[in-house]
C-alpha cells in the first residue's frame, strides 16, 4: 500500500496564491502574507536539480512570516523529486507541491510541466517517492489536458492514478495547455475555461481536495467557486491587484478591513530587515506597484516608487513619499 500524503486542514485552502515564475519570490509572499493572513502562498516553480545542486540559500528563501507556504517542484525524475522534496520540507515549507501544467519550451524540452498530463504513471510514482521522502503534504497542479485531449475520463484517469499514489489534493488550472504555437503568457488565456471539470472532480471524488485555478478576476466570481470546490487559487488578479487578496481574506476569514496605507506600513518592519541585509529596494517595490491600482494616486504611487527605488540608497522613506502623494490625490479628488 502506498503512503497517503498528510491532509490539509479545509481552512487552509479556501484561498492561496498561484506560483509564479519572477514574481512570487520571497519579498512578494511576505507582502502577500501582510495583506491576507490566511491564503496560502506558492513559490515560483523551482526544478528538482537546481533545489539539490544549486545555490539554496537563494532558491528556497523563505522568511518566517510566509507560513503556510508551499515549494513549488518542478521535474520528472522520481529519485530527483523525492530528494527535492526531502529538503524542501527540512527547509521548512509546509506543503511540496509538483508542477504538471506549465508548457514553455524549455520545459518541455526537460518533460516536465504540463506535458508530463501525458504521462500519469510516471506522476504517480514521482508522487509516491515524494510522499515517502517528507512528511509534509505533497500535491500537484495540473491542467484539464494537453493540445486536443478533451475526454473526460482521460482527466479523471490522470487524477485517479496519482491518487491511487496518496496524493490527496489538487490544484486545477481549468483549462488545457497547447503544447505547440502558443507561449505560456497566451496559454493562461487562449485555451477556453471549464470550471465544470473542477467542480466535476470535486463531485465524483469528494474524498479529494480540489481547488480551481484559472481567470479569477474578483471577489464575486471566488467566492462562487467556494460552493463547487474547496478553495480559489488566484494568480494574476492577486499580483495586479493585491488589495483583492485582503478583501478576500477578510470576507471569508473575519478581521477588520484596513487601508491599503496601513497595510504597506505593515510590511514597512519587513522592508527594513531585508534594506540592512543589502537588498536594494526596487526587489522588493516592484511588488506592491498594483496596491493603489485603480484608486485615485495609483499611477503617481506607481511613478514614483518606479523611478526612484533603483537609485542606491533608496529607502522607506521614498516608500512615505509615494504613499503622501496618494493621500493628497485622494483628498483632492
Ligand atoms: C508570470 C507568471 C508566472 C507563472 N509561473 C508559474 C509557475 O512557476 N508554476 C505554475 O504552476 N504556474 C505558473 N504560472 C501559472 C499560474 O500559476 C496560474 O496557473 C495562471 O496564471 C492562471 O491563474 P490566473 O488566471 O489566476 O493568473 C505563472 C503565471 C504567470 C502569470
Amino acid at each position: 500500500m502506498p503512503s497517503v500524503s498528510p491532509a490539509i486542514a479545509a481552512d487552509a485552502l479556501r484561498l492561496s496564491v498561484a506560483p509564479m515564475m519572477d514574481w512570487t519570490d520571497s519579498h512578494c509572499r511576505a507582502f502577500h502574507r501582510v495583506l491576507a493572513p490566511h491564503a496560502r502562498l506558492y513559490t515560483e516553480m523551482v526544478h528538482a536539480n537546481a533545489v539539490i545542486h544549486g545555490d539554496r540559500a537563494r532558491l528556497l528563501a523563505m522568511d518566517p512570516s510566509e507560513h503556510p507556504v508551499a515549494l513549488q517542484l518542478g521535474g520528472s525524475e522520481p529519485g530527483l523529486l523525492a530528494q527535492a522534496a526531502r529538503i524542501g520540507a527540512d527547509a521548512g515549507f509546509d506543503e511540496i507541491n509538483l508542477n504538471c501544467g506549465c508548457p514553455s519550451d524549455r520545459v518541455q524540452a526537460g518533460r516536465f510541466g504540463a506535458c508530463l498530463m501525458r504521462e500519469p504513471q510516471l506522476v504517480a510514482e514521482s508522487v509516491a517517492a515524494m510522499i515517502e521522502a517528507c512528511n509534509v503534504p505533497v500535491t500537484v497542479k495540473c491542467r484539464l489536458g494537453v493540445d486536443d485531449d478533451h475526454e473526460w475520463n482521460r482527466f479523471l484517469a490522470f487524477i485517479d492514478a496519482i491518487a491511487d499514489a496518496g496524493c490527496r489534493m489538487f490544484v486545477v488550472h481549468a483549462r488545457n495547455a497547447w503544447l505547440q504555437g502558443l507561449s505560456p503568457k497566451e496559454n493562461r488565456e487562449v485555451p477556453p475555461l471549464r470550471y465544470d471539470w473542477a467542480y466535476r472532480l470535486k463531485a465524483e471524488r469528494p474524498e479529494l481536495q480540489v481547488v480551481v485555478n484559472g481567470g479569477i478576476a474578483d471577489a464575486v466570481e471566488a467566492r462562487a467557486h467556494l460552493d463547487r470546490v474547496d478553495g480559489a487559487m488566484l494568480g494574476r488578479a492577486a499580483y495586479h491587484t493585491p488589495y483583492l487578496l485582503h478583501e478576500l481574506d477578510v470576507a471569508w476569514f473575519g478581521g477588520e478591513l484596513q487601508s491599503r496605507g496601513g497595510l504597506l506600513r505593515a510590511y514597512r518592519p519587513y522592508i527594513e530587515a531585508q534594506l540592512e541585509r543589502g537588498v536594494q529596494l526596487k526587489h522588493i517595490v516592484r511588488h506592491v506597484l498594483g496596491l493603489f491600482s485603480g484608486q485615485p494616486g495609483g499611477r503617481g504611487f506607481r511613478q514614483v516608487l518606479s523611478e526612484g527605488a533603483h537609485k542606491p540608497g533608496a529607502g522607506w522613506s521614498l516608500v512615505e513619499r509615494a504613499l503622501a502623494l496618494t493621500e493628497r490625490e485622494r483628498e483632492a479628488a
